[in-house]
């Protein structure tokens, strides 16, 4: 298979070594610097009699070279620095999103799409009014990642293994984020099970915070290990046909009684793209925490230009 990731950048060759690690794809680099994708590409293939995998990994400037792609990730677009919300990448990000999707589309029509670029959902809403896509082949990655900032902030707090946990932060990739305490779980029982409400509270702002708080630490951009990871986790599922469920940015149709907007909400995700948004048996509060953080993403979507 071939997997075409758009931006170069921390995000987008962080992606693509794991792939490659991984050998789960031939992996085409493409951004608007001209020599940034070939020396990454070059350095990964350097790196592939190290690591002995079998995929390709090339870097180009021309779309002809994606030709074809079963997976084009978006990560083209300027990135966070300390003070700055999701939000104040809108202006900027827009512009390149809309050069990339029609670009990428055209060489690529029958891929699934995977945008990245932040504010997540407002430009994955964008990327699906400016291509016409159909939903179930463009989504974002966003929850997964909430998803595994919420596990390590459960392992922190509780000393407990990753593999024991299973965390769903969903809703907003943003400020608005919506972390689900009762379906997040060690070794099957509930974390609201396993701490006091302060301590949940506690792990719940570590997770919303933690984009931010790597931020902060490095000063001159936003986190890359965690992101690239979780796109590959992404690609894994699709391209691997795994049904799996995971926390995505999916165009949402009703489900949860939200119409018609692109979220992250439980996905299963398959060689089609997105299979099916996964309802959980929500409680009252539960349910209006999605809604509130649903409107928080229509207000930033207030905000796309025309
Ligand atoms: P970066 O600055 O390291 O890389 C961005 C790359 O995009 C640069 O190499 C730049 O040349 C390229 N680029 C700009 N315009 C382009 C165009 N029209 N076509 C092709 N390439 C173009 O930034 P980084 O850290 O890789 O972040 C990328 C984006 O991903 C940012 O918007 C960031 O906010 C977002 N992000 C999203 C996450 C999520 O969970 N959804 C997590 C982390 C970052």
């Amino acid at each position: 298979p071939k997997v075409t990731i758009v931006g170069a950048g921390n995000v987008g060759a962080t992606a693509a070594h794991i792939i490659a690690s991984k050998n789960l794809a031939d992996v085409v680099l493409i951004d608007v610097a001209e020599g940034l994708p070939q020396g990454k590409a070059l350095d990964m293939m350097h790196m592939r009699s190290v690591e002995k995998f079998t995929v390709r990994v090339t870097g180009t400037n021309d779309y002809a070279d994606t030709r074809d792609s079963d997976i084009v990730v978006i990560t083209a677009g300027i990135a966070r620095k300390p003070g700055m919300t999701r939000e104040d990448l809108l202006g900027v990000n827009a512009g390149i999103m809309k050069s990339v999707i029609g670009q990428a589309m055209e060489a690529s029509p029958n891929a699934v799409f995977i945008c990245v670029t932040n504010p997540l959902d407002v430009m994955t809403t964008l990327a699906f009014r400016e291509s016409g896509l159909p939903a179930n082949r463009l989504m974002g990655m966003g929850g997964v990642l909430d998803s595994s900032r919420l596990s390590f902030a459960v392992c922190e707090k509780l000393g407990c293994e990753p593999a024991d946990v299973v965390a769903w932060a969903v809703g907003a990739h943003g400020e608005g984020m919506v972390c689900w305490p009762r379906f997040t779980t060690v070794d099957g029982t509930p974390i609201t099970e396993l701490m006091d409400e302060a301590a949940v509270a506690e792990v719940v702002q570590r997770c919303v915070k933690g984009g931010a708080e790597v931020v902060a630490h490095l000063k001159t951009g936003s986190a890359y290990y965690a992101p690239g990871a979780s796109i590959a986790k992404m690609v894994e599922a699709i391209l691997g046909d795994t049904h799996e469920v995971m926390s995505v940015c999916a165009h949402i149709d009703g489900q949860y009684g939200i119409e018609d907007l692109y979220m992250n909400v439980p996905v299963r995700l398959g060689k089609n793209g997105v299979e099916e948004v996964v309802e959980f048996d929500l409680n009252d509060d539960e349910l209006a925490a999605l809604h509130a953080s649903a409107d928080s993403v229509r207000a930033g979507l207030a905000n796309l230009p025309e």
